[in-house]
């Protein structure tokens, strides 16, 4: 069965509190409950002084009422007496001063005596729980965020990593050509960590460099994740052993970072706020397409929706009825294997104080927890789901390096990298397609993914463009998007061939010049005469092999197509110059459908998405109604209707669930 977990504080309440809480989280049949990664000053409340008593409490009690318990290590929060007595574990800011304390997050993941620090702590946690029956997993540190510190290590760490990749300062200049403005580099000191204490945009910044920065960033995260994951498996080897992510405002290279981990695992916090709004684009299932194809199988969430998040002043909306359900059944639907609901008890003192868990203060049953009931009921009845997962046709290239290279040049005004994945992988949802969203370090294979899309590849090595050939050349369907192509490994720009540069050959197109239209809205008309929005970015293409999919309506180029298809070996390609509304990507998609041969649903409602779970000769289909309006539709020629929020889930022998 689909597990339920819960993300419980027991150093937070009073003792007298703790039997009642774990007898009715046993009694809602949760299988596990998360503690302990932010308990460091209850761990260690002084140098070397360490008390694990309560924590074996609280164990042993989780334990006694049947479930198990997924530990934290505490690493997020270092208790004050080590900050005050080791500066030097405190992260600097984009300033180079060290962080004001009292918050949260505030080690420096690289600081040789905060690693000291936190190897004690773990290895402490790791002799004492590691190998107990009683755990199921760990999760290491809390929402670690792509490290941006400034401090003196991570300077160091820098031009080592930056000495380990270009070897010479000869060719790093060459590399980041740094010859403008006269930024060439004469000793490794000279090479800081970005650092806006002058100035407050980073594009006054020499682009190569920023990309390499955030690459180093990305990569001291995911050391800094290994090095937790080393020391567990030291005592424990089989130890189950994940991070919870999150998309913070820095993100790193996720499928780098759960290499070395066991599963991978979200914090799912879906919008609880729906915009009227049809264009926009804001369903959660990307970001959970995304998790699952970190470690290419299912996963957890860490932190599932369990009540208004309040502690980001203002408080949020209540959860809508049916929200807290839907949420949680969405997440299944794509591939969630254990969903740990954020949080039992309501916040009461803190920074997080109006952070509703499930219980509210007055600690009385609520709409919230009956939910949660129904939702565990629901689940016990679906036999089979966990032998399940998603087996996608289409594959969304997802790369890491794309999304640096665009948040520090946004190309036009609303060019935003995630945002045009998102529109794709939108668009297929609401075609009932499932996807997987790949790394592009990945194989790319035809057999496994008929239809590939590439939005935006700009920063391109030669090893993903062979890769991307061949895939094609051998009977794979490819979409590429405006700028793919634009620059090298190193992110500079591509000299002395058109556009998109490496690819240009399997698109069948050259891009003859561009129009960074931004905000303003111009049309196209498709090769079915339809007309649709688009805006941000218009290539002004001229055709090489290629047959015309749309055309501009507007402007001087008015007739010149906007994007095209190539056949090419056994293959196709396609190629879009510009960035399309919902409706253009359901017209192009259709097609690229069709032409790959990947059967889709043509009428669902708008807002209603729909993606599968197959294994061991079952296929369960979930339909989740990511809206706050009531939808009827037709499906294998059942009438189907779902009130907002509604998931319902059909099997491979015709029942409803
Ligand atoms: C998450 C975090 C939790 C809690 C929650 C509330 O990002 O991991 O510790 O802060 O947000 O919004």
């Amino acid at each position: 069965m689909i597990k339920i977990a819960i993300d419980y504080y027991p150093e937070h309440w009073d003792r007298s509190l703790w039997e009642d809480d774990v007898r009715a989280m046993a009694e809602l049949g949760c299988y596990a409950v998360r503690v302990g990664e932010f308990a460091w000053s209850r761990m260690e409340p002084a140098e070397g002084v360490y008390d694990f008593g309560w924590l074996d409490d609280a164990v042993e009690l989780i334990a006694r009422y049947g479930m198990k318990v997924i530990l934290g290590t505490p690493t997020n929060c270092a208790p004050l007496w080590l900050y005050t007595e080791h500066p030097d574990t405190v992260q600097c800011e984009r300033d180079g001063q060290r962080t004001h304390l009292g918050i949260r997050g505030h080690r420096c993941q690289t600081s040789p005596t905060f690693r000291a620090y936190a190897e004690k702590i773990v290895r402490k946690m790791a002799e004492r729980y590691a190998g107990r029956p009683e755990v199921l997993a760990w999760q290491i540190d809390n929402e670690v965020e792509s490290n941006h510190c400034t401090c003196p290590s991570c300077q160091e760490r820098f031009q080592k990593y930056c000495k380990d990749k270009h070897g010479t300062l000869e060719q790093l200049n060459r590399d980041w050509g740094t010859v403008v403005w006269s930024g060439e580099y004469s000793d490794w000191s000279q090479i800081e960590c970005f650092n806006t204490a002058w100035v407050n945009k980073s594009d006054w910044f020499n682009p190569a460099y920023m990309l390499e920065y955030e690459r180093f960033c990305s990569e001291t995260t995911a050391e800094y994740v290994a090095f937790q994951a080393a020391l567990i498996r030291e005592y424990d080897p089989a130890a189950t052993i994940t991070t919870n992510a999150c998309f913070g405002l820095h993100v790193q290279d996720f499928y780098k970072e759960f290499a070395p981990l066991d599963v991978a695992s979200y914090d799912n916090y879906p919008p609880l706020e729906i915009p009227e709004d049809a264009n926009e684009v804001y369903s959660n299932a990307f970001a959970l397409d995304m998790v699952r194809g970190w470690k290419n199988k299912n996963f957890w969430i860490m932190e599932q929706l369990g009540g208004p998040m309040g502690c980001w002043m203002p408080t949020t909306r209540a959860m809508e009825p049916g929200m807290l359900e839907g949420y949680a059944l969405q997440a299944v639907a794509h591939g969630a294997d254990l969903l740990s609901f954020f949080r039992w008890r309501t916040a009461a003192t803190g920074a997080e104080m109006y952070c509703f868990g499930l219980l509210d203060h007055d600690n009385k049953p609520n709409r919230r927890l009956k939910e949660l009931e129904l939702l565990q009921h629901r689940l016990a009845k679906i036999e089979g789901l966990e032998d399940t997962t998603v087996e996608a046709q289409v594959a969304l290239v997802f790369s890491p390096d794309q999304s640096y290279n665009f948040a520090n040049q946004a190309q036009s005004r609303g060019f935003d990298y995630w945002r045009q994945e998102r529109l794709f992988h939108d668009t297929l949802m609401g075609l009932g397609v499932n996807v997987d969203v790949v790394s592009d370090a990945e194989p790319l294979d035809p057999a496994r993914h008929k239809l590939v899309i590439v939005p935006a590849y700009a920063v391109t090595s030669d090893a993903f463009a062979e890769k991307l050939e061949a895939y094609v050349r051998s009977g794979g369907h490819a979409v590429l998007t405006a700028r793919s192509g634009a620059k090298d490994a190193n992110g500079n720009c591509t000299v002395g061939e058109y556009l998109p540069g490496k690819f240009a050959r399997m698109a069948g197109c050259r891009v003859l010049e561009s129009d960074a239209i931004g905000e303003a809205v111009q049309t196209l008309r498709d090769s079915n005469g339809n007309v649709h929005n688009i805006g941000v970015w218009c290539d002004l293409l001229e055709l090489d092999g290629a047959r015309a999919i749309a055309e501009y309506d507007q402007r001087y180029y008015a007739g010149m197509p906007a994007a095209c298809r190539n056949a090419y070996g056994e293959g196709s390609c396609s190629y879009v110059g510009t960035i399309g509304d919902k409706s253009f990507h359901r017209a192009l998609l259709v097609s690229e459908l069709r032409l790959a041969g990947i059967d889709f649903i043509e009428n669902l409602p708008a807002g209603v998405e729909s993606s599968t779970r197959a294994g061991g000769g079952r296929e369960y289909r979930f339909f989740f109604n990511n809206t706050m309006k009531n939808h009827t539709f037709f499906y294998q020629g059942k009438r189907v209707t779902l009130q907002p929020l509604e998931v319902k889930i059909s099997t491979s022998d015709g029942a409803w669930l």
